[in-house]
């Protein structure tokens, strides 16, 4: 008798591990409902899980940055005019004084000298999408060009 209640007991206690590690996997696999997250975290959960992305403009950036000769004077990676390297300036500088630089507009300006604030003022001419795409090229983490 003592052994049967034994078993019993023992079989008991490993069914109830068993629906106890059932409930909880149920319990936090569950596909939640959108209206009950919210919309805002789950992109959030899924923005912190993927890899830092290059930024989609990036490829555009460089693009702008070789077509317009960005090169003479300057240099990313070890490429073009080593006198005034560009690596880290998107560190250093936020989107809106990288503009201000490219261009030799605002506080930029009166660092420059005349002939090469006329020569960054024409870039002034470029389209609002190429900029940005400027800054993002140049505020992208990299270790080459
Ligand atoms: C005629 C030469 C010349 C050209 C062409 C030129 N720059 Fe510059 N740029 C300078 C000079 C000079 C500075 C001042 C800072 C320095 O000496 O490093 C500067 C500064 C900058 C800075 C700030 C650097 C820092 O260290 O804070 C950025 C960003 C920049 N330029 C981006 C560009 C981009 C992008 C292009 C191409 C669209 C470009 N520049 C074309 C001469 C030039």
């Amino acid at each position: 008798m003592r052994e049967l209640i034994a078993r019993l007991v023992c079989w008991m206690s490993l069914a109830a591990v068993v629906a106890f590690a059932g409930l909880f996997a149920f319990l936090h696999n569950r596909p939640v409902p959108a209206a009950a997250s919210g919309a805002a975290p789950l992109p959030a959960v899924a923005a912190r899980a993927a890899p830092v992305p290059p930024p989609a403009n990036g490829d555009r950036g460089r693009a702008v940055y070789e077509r317009e000769n960005c090169a003479t004077c300057h240099s990313l990676g070890g490429e073009g005019n080593p006198r005034r390297p560009l690596d880290g300036v998107g560190v250093r500088r936020s989107g809106a004084e990288l503009r201000e630089w490219i261009t030799g507009t605002g506080a930029a300006a009166s660092s420059l000298s005349a002939s090469v604030t006329r020569r960054k003022r024409a870039y002034l001419e470029l389209s609002e999408a190429d900029l940005g795409a400027l800054s993002d090229y140049l505020a992208a983490p990299r270790t080459g060009k």
